[in-house]
């Protein structure tokens, strides 16, 4: 079947799109099979989910992969997960990188074993000077931990309380020089954060989908992007329409 083209104009696409890759588990359970094999046709489906942000002019796409409670699973799956992202790295990178992706990674790297972090920092260096996608790894990634270690830096670097700012708040997380996400995709129905861009979400626009994650397809993905397409992002103010209106 051929894909539906899709008519959102480009103004109305989101610029940066983070998701919540969640259901693999229960996908694979709903299959009679183990949960590594639901992480396996999750990381099957992300490949589609990039090449669909590729096409649809998305410029910055997050993906939660691994948060820093995931540790509390059992030690077979977190160090299946761990395969995962290794096998990625060497089977996909080339591929990515011929398509303009450039990985990023968000969390902290220090609790992989030596040789993924050396084979996530290659891949950083060797993707860093393309430019169609930006793909940004949440590995060992949580909110609070990232708020965290901003501020011990904060400290560290002796900054006055009244230097404390917004902006400069944002320079000290891990997504620094990254827009704040637009769109928050989470799959498999959750309806919460689960430790998520707790800071760079204060007014990210919300898409929960009760399909799981290897199940998120382009449709769905359009979906999301039709759903935010129409909203009316405002900001705690009054929106534009309503304003002029009201002064008319
Ligand atoms: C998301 O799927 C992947 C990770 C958290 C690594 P889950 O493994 O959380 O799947 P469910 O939520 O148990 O179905
Ligand atoms: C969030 O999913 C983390 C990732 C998708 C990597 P979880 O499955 O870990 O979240 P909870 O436990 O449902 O909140
Ligand atoms: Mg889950």
């Amino acid at each position: 079947m051929a894909d539906t083209p899709f008519t959102i104009p480009p103004d109305r696409i989101p610029r940066h799109v983070a998701m919540i890759m969640d259901g693999n588990g229960r996908w694979a359970l709903s299959r009679g099979l183990p949960r590594l094999a639901g992480h396996k046709a999750g990381t099957e489906n992300l490949r589609r989910v990039i090449r669909s942000s590729v096409e649809f002019g998305v410029k910055y796409l997050t993906i939660y992969a691994f948060s820093t409670e995931n540790w509390g699973r059992p030690p077979e799956e977190v160090k299946g997960l761990m395969f995962i992202l290794e096998d990625v790295i060497d089977r996909e990178l080339a591929e990515l990188s011929k398509e303009g992706v450039q990985l990023r990674h968000i969390g902290r790297l220090e609790r992989l074993s030596p040789n993924l972090q050396e084979k996530v920092l290659d891949a950083i260096d060797a993707t860093k000077n393309n430019d169609r996608l930006v793909l940004n790894v949440a590995f060992n990634y949580g909110g609070r931990d990232e708020i965290i270690n901003a501020i011990q830096r904060i400290m560290k670097d002796g900054v006055p309380p009244e230097g404390v700012t917004d902006e400069l708040v944002s320079r000290y997380l891990y997504t620094a020089g990254t827009p704040d996400p637009d769109l928050i995709i989470r799959t498999s129905g959750e309806l919460r954060v689960s430790n998520f861009l707790i800071w760079q979400g204060a007014y990210s626009e919300w898409f929960v989908t009760p399909k799981y994650w290897p199940d998120f397809d382009r449709e769905e993905y359009l979906r999301a992007l039709e759903t935010f397409a129409s909203r009316d992002r405002r900001y705690g103010k009054v929106s534009s329409s309503e304003y002029e209106a009201s002064n008319a």
